[in-house]
């Protein structure tokens, strides 16, 4: 899980847990995610397969909780192809709900008309999609299969957006027939792909394999325990791997969280420990902060505790995944919030559920020793500088969560494996 406000490294954390799995599952959002795996010289973006698929004919599913537009499935799929990557084990859950042209044009009129007040979505459509989920006007991944079905869908999902399309009437992609005829053929692409993928799952967990579920954004942004309204339309917390693939909470044996060193955040919204100045620069200079999905600049900020203490109850967490702590190096001293500062003098503990508070909320902070020495060749926690090593161990502490492994750089073996993360390796 994301356990910051996404963009936490879960492509690569996943793409490692996924050696050893029998399936990998994501389980909420959409193409608003970018999961970034680098192998040597090759570099991969996915934005809804899993990161499991670079293992040839990895079980990768995309659950019945993620919303798919498959015009950007079929793109990933055929770039994945041309690099010569098997994808014969993508399953898609015929729940999943598609994300249509109009979801796309609403995502825009949506934000443009907000103005000032934008959330700096993806204008991936993914709010929209999961509106008509949730009003039952969505057409899922099954529907591509029925010409007539799929037709009055639309027309049906169509009708009652007819006013806030209007600036769009003229578009091609709104016309019915087309809309039909593409994703029909979208439908016949995709239809070796399409699968009962709960069922996968419970296969995979009922002979004792190991499942890992895949999230996508952060929990800051979940719909419901994020900072409303600049989240996603999604629960990117642990809980909704049962609900996006169809398990029972006693499913899950471990959740891990995934943390930065420090803080991005991309699209407007609340950011208590945001760093404006020249620090906040060389920490977006030295991480290449640009969002993976759509190239803007990532807001960076210094370690929350608060938050992450806050996702570490929320989604229950085992275990700590900490990323990027190379890139702290060289920031002598270094700061973490402990508690928020509000207005007149207010102090916070724990995270603010109001609104209002949490726009004004400031870190608290304690300076903690930075180093200058190398990290990216640390293999074992011995291998960090004595600052790095109590860097964790304040992290640790704080959110009362163990760390069990330590990215840093982007390449696989940048990675730093506690006992703890190699036990579940061996049990695979
Ligand atoms: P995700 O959405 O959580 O999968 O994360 P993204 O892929 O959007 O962003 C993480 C970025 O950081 C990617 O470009 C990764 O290649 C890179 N990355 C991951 N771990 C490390 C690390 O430990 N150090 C550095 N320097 N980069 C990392
Ligand atoms: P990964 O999986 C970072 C943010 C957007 C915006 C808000 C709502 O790569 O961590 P949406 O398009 O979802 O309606 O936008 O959520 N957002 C992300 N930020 N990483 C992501 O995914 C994100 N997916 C959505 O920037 O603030
Ligand atoms: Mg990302």
């Amino acid at each position: 899980m994301g356990a910051q406000w996404g963009d936490e490294g879960k492509g690569k954390v996943t793409d490692l847990l996924a050696e050893q799995a029998d399936v990998v599952v994501r389980f909420q959002g959409g193409n608003n995610a970018g999961h970034t795996i680098v192998r040597g010289d090759e570099v991969y973006k996915f934005h809804l397969v899993p990161s499991g698929i670079l293992y040839p004919g990895k079980l990768c599913l995309i659950g019945n909780g993620v919303v798919v537009d498959p015009r950007v499935i079929i793109g990933e799929l055929d770039e994945l192809r041309r690099r010569g990557v098997d994808t014969n084990g993508l399953r898609i859950s015929a729940n999943a709900h598609l994300i249509m042209p109009y979801h796309l044009l609403l995502d825009h009129e949506g934000e443009t008309k907000l103005g000032k007040l934008q959330i700096g979505t993806t204008r991936r459509g993914i709010g929209p999609a999961y509106a008509d989920k949730a009003a039952r006007l969505g057409i899922r991944v099954q529907d591509l299969l029925d010409e007539k079905i799929l037709k009055q869908k639309i027309a049906t999902a169509l009708e009652p957006k007819r006013q806030s399309l209007r600036p769009y009437a003229k578009d091609p992609s709104l016309d019915l027939h087309t809309m039909t005829e593409d994703y029909l053929r979208y439908g016949h692409r995709l239809e070796p792909h399409i699968a009962d993928t709960q069922r996968i799952v419970w296969d995979a967990l009922d002979s004792d394999g190991l499942v890992v579920f895949e999230g996508a954004q952060g929990t800051l942004l979940d719909i419901d325990h994020g900072t409303y309204p600049f989240v996603t339309s999604s629960n990117p917390i642990a809980g909704a791997a049962c609900v996006g693939a169809g398990v029972g909470p006693r499913d899950i044996d471990d959740v891990w969280g995934i943390a930065k060193a420090y803080v991005t955040r991309v699209g407007a919204g609340p950011f208590p420990t945001e760093l404006d100045g020249e620090t906040g620069e060389r920490l977006r200079e030295a991480g290449h902060e640009f969002g993976t999905t759509t190239g803007r600049a990532r807001r960076t900020g210094w370690m929350d505790l608060v938050a992450l203490r806050y996702a570490a109850r929320l989604n229950g967490l085992t275990g700590l995944v900490i990323t990027k702590l190379d890139v702290l190096t060289g920031i002598d001293p270094l700061y973490a919030a402990v508690r928020y500062l509000g207005p007149e003098g207010s102090r916070f503990d724990e995270f603010p559920y109001h609104q209002s508070i949490l726009h004004k909320a400031r870190g608290d902070y304690v300076e903690l020793s930075g180093w200058h020495e190398d990290i990216s060749g640390a293999r074992r926690i011995e291998d960090l500088p004595q600052a790095a090593r109590d860097y964790l161990d304040f992290i640790a502490e704080h959110t009362g969560v163990p760390i069990v492994m330590v990215s840093v750089g982007p390449e696989r073996d940048q990675m730093i494996w506690t006992e703890a993360a190699r036990r579940l390796q061996k049990v695979a």
